[in-house]
């Protein structure tokens, strides 16, 4: 079987775990964390050229603990996609704000700008655009329409670790930028986020929002909460950053193989980098009819495709009741239509090859 993800894991983040287990220093409470956390932050500042990154226990935490810092609250509405992991929107309300679904484009399956205008009401504080399967949004755009209307911008770049806009690192464009580092992600801590920041003043408050709003001891000033990635996980995502350059090159080179062995299929839609992005290719995802009966062909083929996200968000039993007016036409045709191939780099050419035909034999009869 060939996974939708895997995590590639050696010999190096079994050494540098060890080390951590030697030493006996799990973790650290104190606000800059250990030093293990410190040397992930500054691997993360160095490659997205930012002037702070704060790492915390997941992506979901580096969202609340974002909109926490931006001071987003009861009373706020957050703009956000509902063509997302849930994540997105449960930090929202996990911050106690109301979540305002927009609709994405078709073509690249991120947030629709003109949506997002329609959406803005008085209430609407901030935005969180998501870079989903490592496609970047169009920053312009969006910068522009939230300028305009005073919206902290929070990117949801949790899928797009690597991926750019007019050549800037996505996660950089906004106030603040979120980052996964779950198992399946381009690299990995196991569990982990990270947070980057350009503004010194909220990465202070970020820093005390990962430790129960501490500074020094119990002096809690702020609300915060345990939002602290442990040292181990932080030995392996920074060992892990050490390949993230390699892994991205092949994942871009089974990109390209794929599409060069799926183009002719009129059946498929391919994805396609604009002028403006280079992809991180977290997730190689197609768009075809009877998704679901390709799917399972697949799956008897021995290969593991996935389908990011049905349902959408706003179609799920909890977010539904919260506003069961909502209707995003083009969100609700992606949920029915998409599917991610395996573009990771466990995948070698033959892999590639054996994907393509999968799927060219599969959509053969629609
Ligand atoms: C778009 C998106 N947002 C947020 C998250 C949350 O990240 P985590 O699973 O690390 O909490 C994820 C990852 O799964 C994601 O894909």
């Amino acid at each position: 079987m060939i996974p939708i993800n895997k995590p590639l894991i050696d010999d190096q983040e079994v050494r540098e775990v060890l080390s951590v287990l030697e030493e006996g220093a799990l973790t650290n409470a104190s606000l800059k964390g250990g030093r293990r956390i410190q040397d992930l932050e500054a691997l993360l500042r160095d490659f997205l050229q930012v002037r702070h990154v704060v790492a915390v226990n997941s992506g979901t935490a580096a969202l609340h603990a974002s909109l926490l810092a931006a001071g987003i609250g009861e009373g706020d509405e957050v703009l956000l996609p509902s063509f997302t992991f849930v994540a997105t929107a449960n930090a929202v309300v996990a911050a106690g704000a109301r979540p305002v679904f927009v609709d994405i484009k078709r073509d690249d399956y991120t947030m629709d700008i003109a949506d997002l205008r329609r959406r803005i009401t008085a209430k609407s504080r901030a935005v969180i655009p998501v870079h989903l399967y490592g496609h970047p949004c169009g920053m312009d755009g969006l910068l522009e329409v939230a300028g305009k209307h005073s919206l902290s911008v929070i990117e949801d770049a949790c899928q797009s670790l690597g991926s750019t806009y007019k050549g800037k690192q996505t996660g950089t464009f906004g106030i603040m930028g979120c980052y996964s580092m779950y198992a399946s992600k381009v690299i990995t801590a196991g569990e982990g986020g990270a947070i980057a920041t350009n503004d010194d003043s909220l990465a202070d408050k970020l820093r005390m929002i990962r430790n129960h709003g501490m500074v020094e001891g119990y002096d809690t000033q702020i609300f915060g909460l345990n939002m602290r990635l442990p040292e181990i996980c932080a030995a392996i995502a920074k060992v892990q950053m050490g390949k993230l350059a390699g892994l991205l090159e092949v994942r871009r080179g089974n990109a390209n193989m794929m599409s060069d062995l799926l183009r002719d299929c009129g059946k498929v839609r391919i994805p396609q980098e604009g002028r403006d992005s280079r992809f991180n290719w977290y997730l190689y995802t197609v768009a075809i009819e009877d998704r679901d009966r390709v799917k399972s062909e697949m799956q008897a083929n021995g290969i593991g495709t996935a389908v990011y996200y049905d349902p959408p968000v706003h179609q799920t039993p909890y977010y539904r009741t919260m506003a069961p007016e909502t209707k995003l036409p083009e969100t609700e045709w992606s949920a029915k239509h998409v599917l991610s191939l395996p573009v990771h780099s466990g995948v070698d050419e033959e892999g590639i090859h054996r994907i393509a035909s999968a799927l060219r034999a599969a959509v053969k009869s629609l």
